[in-house]
């Protein structure tokens, strides 16, 4: 059978699942990871029986290293994504494909030149019950569609894990536009965005948002994005997507998967979908059988000019046209 070879650069909290995801592929191989700190790439290195590196540019010259995987903080992405298409390796590059236009096209073009795979991790795409509504859009279960409703609210401690470096559009948001483009199959043509600082203040960013999205189909979106939810909350997360057509709504909850559990410590709420595996597994088979990737360098360009366009709605109190 033949495996793709595949390193992991960054292999913090989304680099550790990558590794975890790529063990349990048959046909991938997790041959080698990077991260600039030594302690974890060594550990990360054993665990897996790859080989360690603190250089991605030296994690590139590994023998027969076919693919890599990009999880290194959203500002970083450009240096070694550019670095790996150079040296003619397909990539998984995480969310955001990078923080600018520019840098975002950069690394599109030279994907496009070296003829080498990319895709960008949209996870949301690959969780079931987000595939069941584009799913459901496509065999026109709705009717016509509307209007659609996404919320993505994480931890008020979120913002110290990350230390304050990107705010909650890029670091959530990104996820609920592009699977509202997605699953509304229209460009988007405008955005207005009201934002709040009242939680989370410490970090001059925004991190209460609401988004009013126009599509060119004529669906409005609104998008309620923020990291407010206290400590002691069940989950961690509120996920949620409503889809209204002419003919049905649609109602995704992914608290309330069905199962909750009550013990003697609080409530807890399973996590019921391994999407990750999902997305790796198709990067593979996608480079593998040389099929197109289910997620382009372009779906991430134009998820960055909407997330850009609702931080520049933010500062003009105005409606941006995309
Ligand atoms: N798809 C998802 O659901 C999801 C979830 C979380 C994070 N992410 C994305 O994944 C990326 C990483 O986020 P995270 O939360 O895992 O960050 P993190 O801070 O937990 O980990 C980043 C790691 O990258 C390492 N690093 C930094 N510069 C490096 C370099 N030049 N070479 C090698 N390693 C380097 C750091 O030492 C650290 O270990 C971000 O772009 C984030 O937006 C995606």
């Amino acid at each position: 059978m033949k495996q793709l070879n595949i390193g992991v650069i960054g292999l913090g909290e989304i680099g550790q699942v990558h590794c975890e995801m790529l063990s349990r592929i048959e046909r991938a191989r997790l041959v080698c990871v990077a991260d600039i700190d030594e302690s974890i790439a060594s550990t990360t290195a054993a665990q897996y029986n790859a080989e360690s590196y603190t250089s991605y540019e030296d994690m590139l010259l590994h023998n027969d290293l076919g693919a890599v995987i990009v999880a290194v903080p959203d500002h970083l992405h450009k240096d070694p994504c550019l670095s790996a298409i150079a040296a003619g390796k397909h990539v998984l590059v995480e969310k955001p494909i990078a923080i600018t236009i520019e840098e975002s096209e950069t690394i599109i073009q030279a994907a496009d030149k070296a003829q080498v795979k990319l895709m960008v991790g949209f996870t949301l795409r690959f969780f079931p019950q987000y595939a069941h509504a584009k799913q459901t859009v496509i065999e026109n279960g709705l009717g016509e569609l509307v209007s659609i409703f996404a919320r993505r609210t994480n931890l008020i401690t979120q913002p110290d894990r990350i230390n304050g470096r990107t705010g909650v559009m890029f670091f959530l948001g990104i996820h609920d536009f592009d699977a509202m483009r997605w699953i509304v199959n229209s460009e988007p043509v405008s955005i207005y965005c009201e934002a709040s600082t009242s939680v989370a203040s410490k970090y001059p960013i925004e991190n209460e948002t609401f988004s009013i999205i126009k599509f060119e189909n004529g669906v409005i979106g609104c998008a309620h994005i923020g990291w407010y939810l206290p400590e002691t909350h069940p989950t961690g997360f509120d996920f949620k997507l409503d889809v209204t057509g002419n003919k049905g709504i649609l109602n995704l909850d992914m608290v309330h998967q069905g199962v909750a559990v009550y013990g003697p410590n609080g409530g807890h709420y399973a996590y019921m979908a391994e999407p990750l595996l999902a997305e790796d597994q198709s990067f593979v088979d996608a480079v593998l059988d040389n099929t197109d990737v289910p997620v382009t360098g372009h779906d991430g360009l134009v998820a960055v000019r909407m997330v850009l366009a609702a931080l520049e709605s933010i500062e003009s109190k105005s409606t941006v046209r995309l």
